[in-house]
């Protein structure tokens, strides 16, 4: 069986490094698994007076997630933490579909997942710690604990391109492998 793999990526920015490292984990991965990068841009900022009904895209959010089998979440760090457009995706995800329905399990619980990301010199450490916390508490199923993150370089931040030392490569292809072994 080929498993569906979404990846959210904490970044709009048109030449992110995260982004490039998704496509990267995508042509690793190859035909192993069935793969799409998650479009969230019209997902607005959650307001509880607004969340039921579900707006439409937030309807379309859950509805791309529940039929994933595993997410990949791509972190960038800010101020040694995760953006806050990925936090907002991830709050709605750990909503309830029905007002005050606690008992139903959210799209998020028993999600399997895995943490990567690429930042400056922490290699996103801070955020990929944080993300394995919130992510443990909406009751996902993380792989990987905190995963493999990329410290970018001057030549990356420089040229606007992902660069990554062999032993980074090699780690990212143990990582892919390893997941895919685990959702098998
Ligand atoms: C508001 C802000 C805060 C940042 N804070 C950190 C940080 O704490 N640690 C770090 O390594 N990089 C930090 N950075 C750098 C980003 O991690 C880096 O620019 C990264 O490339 C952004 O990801 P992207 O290329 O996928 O958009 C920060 C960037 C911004 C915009």
């Amino acid at each position: 069986m080929t498993h569906k793999i979404l990846f959210i990526i904490g970044s709009n920015r048109k030449q992110s490094f995260n982004r490039q490292l998704a496509d990267k984990l995508i042509a690793m991965i190859g035909s192993r698994a069935e793969c799409a990068i998650l479009d969230y841009s019209a997902v607005p900022f959650l307001n509880q007076d607004a969340e039921y009904p579900a707006p439409e895209a937030i309807t379309l959010l859950r509805e791309t997630v529940a039929a994933a089998d595993a997410l990949w979440i791509i972190t960038p760090e800010y101020n040694a933490s995760y953006p806050g457009l990925l936090k907002n995706v991830l709050d709605w995800l750990s909503r309830p579909v029905v007002r005050n329905d606690y008992a139903t399990p959210t799209v998020m619980r028993g999600k399997k997942a895995t943490i990567s990301g690429a930042a400056g010199k922490s290699a996103a450490a801070h955020a990929r710690k944080k993300l394995a916390e919130l992510l443990g508490f909406m009751g996902v199923q993380l792989f990987g604990e905190e995963g493999i993150g990329i410290a970018l370089g001057g030549e990356s931040f420089g040229s606007d391109k992902l660069i990554v030392s062999e032993d980074t490569q090699k780690a990212l292809q143990a990582h892919v492998d390893n997941f895919l072994s685990f959702l098998a």
